[in-house]
């Protein structure tokens, strides 16, 4: 029998888990490990196939770093690629995506940014492309070339093992597609090697799937979990624990937890932290997201922290032509003054929504906690502001700032993603 893996390789047990709701195993990236062990990838350098010169050294290549490396090895295993194509959310709304944008795909020229196992390239053969560059820097790409020669497709899907800042493609692309996102959509920092692949190979009036992609925040009332990871010291085999609380307290509260919670779990409508627009968002831009928000509590519950998770949606040329996506969408301004972009015609969105309110996906939610919960009265106010930065050190990290007043009392919380 295989040892239980988690989405790393690294057997279950190695990772303890940090936070109330991290303890069920499979991650997509296992977030401790690639922060502990930059130096366990099993080679120094990625290589590069199929690139007719490397010489000319281009100003759009960022240093790949021993970060960069540690997180191409965790996506060499098994595990996270099977927990991603599991996800059937994920992955059916991706293909579903691609066949609905079939017109624009057939005889074109397509590039998938980070392609794992080629699943996403597969699927866009089967729409008829007539080239596919599937592009990823971890040995996966092996299995990935290996995986299209299976299906007979070596002749339309062409496996570049390298990272998308280093290869060379030499025409330009119709189709730029990628499934770039992270727990709470920034996490991973991917998508500035999505943009950078636009930047250099994307035609004009070229297709990006997703087209946008939206991050949102609410607060959350959680009793249940709290219960079982706080006050579960209280009372264990009838022995007094309390003096172990201050810790599950500290160690709730010190990491962001990914964990699925349900719509009665959120105390608002949500608030939409950043709207990001693939056509045209640039990667200074996502170096620091901060967004201030104003929520007005729906009920009395004790207020446990927040709850983060996003939406993407997959329009383009398709189904609007001549415009970009960001015409698609007018803004609607939600009850608590926060703006939430809203399709005109809800039957034109095909949306891949990581909700409470929807079914789970591998990415779950992601909650911050608070140290003590806050007591709150219907109608009640909660202000202030979130700034989530990339990791100085670690850029696919991300820092979060969070500053917010409830009841005449204000807080900051800073916690790290990693
Ligand atoms: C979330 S996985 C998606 C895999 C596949 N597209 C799928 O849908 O199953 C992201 C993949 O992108 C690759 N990747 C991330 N950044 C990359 C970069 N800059 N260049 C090449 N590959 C990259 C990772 O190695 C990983 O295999």
């Amino acid at each position: 029998m295989f040892p239980k893996e988690n989405g790393n390789g690294y057997h279950h047990h190695e990772v303890p888990s940090p936070g109330i709701g991290n303890g069920d195993g499979v991650r997509r990236v296992t977030r401790r490990s690639r922060a502990s062990s930059p130096t366990s990838t099993s080679s120094g350098t990625v290589p590069v196939v199929r690139v007719p010169e490397q010489q000319r050294l281009q100003q759009h290549r960022p240093p790949c770093t021993d970060f960069d490396m540690a997180y191409f090895n965790s996506y060499s295993h098994l595990g996270i690629h099977q927990e991603m194509i599991k996800d059937r959310v994920r992955t059916e709304t991706y293909r579903d995506a691609i066949m609905r944008h079939q017109s624009f795909i057939a005889g074109k020229v397509v590039l998938d940014v980070g392609c794992g196992t080629g699943i996403l390239s597969i699927f866009c053969a089967q729409a008829g492309a007539k080239r596919v560059y599937a592009v990823d820097a971890s040995d996966i790409a092996l299995k990935a070339h290996d995986i299209v020669e299976a299906n007979n497709l070596s002749d339309v899907v062409v496996v570049l093992h390298g990272r998308v800042e280093d290869v060379e493609i030499d025409e330009e692309v119709d189709v730029i597609i990628s499934e770039w996102m992270g727990y709470m959509l920034l996490y991973e920092s991917m998508l500035g090697s999505v943009i950078t692949a636009r930047d250099r190979w994307l035609k004009p009036g070229g297709l990006i799937l997703p087209s946008n992609a939206s991050l949102y925040m609410a607060p959350v009332t959680h009793t249940d979990r709290y219960s079982e990871y706080i006050d579960f010291w209280r009372n264990v085999y009838g022995i007094n624990m309390s003096p172990m609380i201050s810790l599950a307290k500290q160690s709730a509260s010190e990491e962001p937890s990914v964990e699925t919670i349900t719509g009665e779990n959120i105390l608002t409508w949500p608030h939409e932290v950043k709207y990001i627009d693939s056509y045209s968002i640039t990667i200074h831009e996502l170096e620091t997201v901060t967004s201030s928000f104003k929520f007005n509590s729906m009920m009395r519950a004790p207020l446990h922290g927040f709850a983060f998770w996003f939406d993407v949606e997959f329009n383009g040329p398709a189904i609007k032509p001549n415009d970009s996506h960001s015409t698609s969408s007018t803004d609607n301004h939600l009850a608590n003054g926060s703006q939430r972009r809203k399709r005109t015609n809800p039957n034109d969105a095909l949306v891949l929504s990581t909700a409470p309110e929807n079914p789970p996906t591998h990415w779950q939610q992601t909650l911050i906690y608070f140290y003590e919960p806050i007591a709150l009265e219907q109608d009640q106010p909660i202000e202030g502001s979130v700034t989530l930065s990339q990791n100085k050190e670690n850029a696919r990290f991300i820092n979060i700032n969070l500053e917010y007043s409830v009841g005449g009392r204000s807080y900051v919380k800073q916690s790290v993603m990693k």
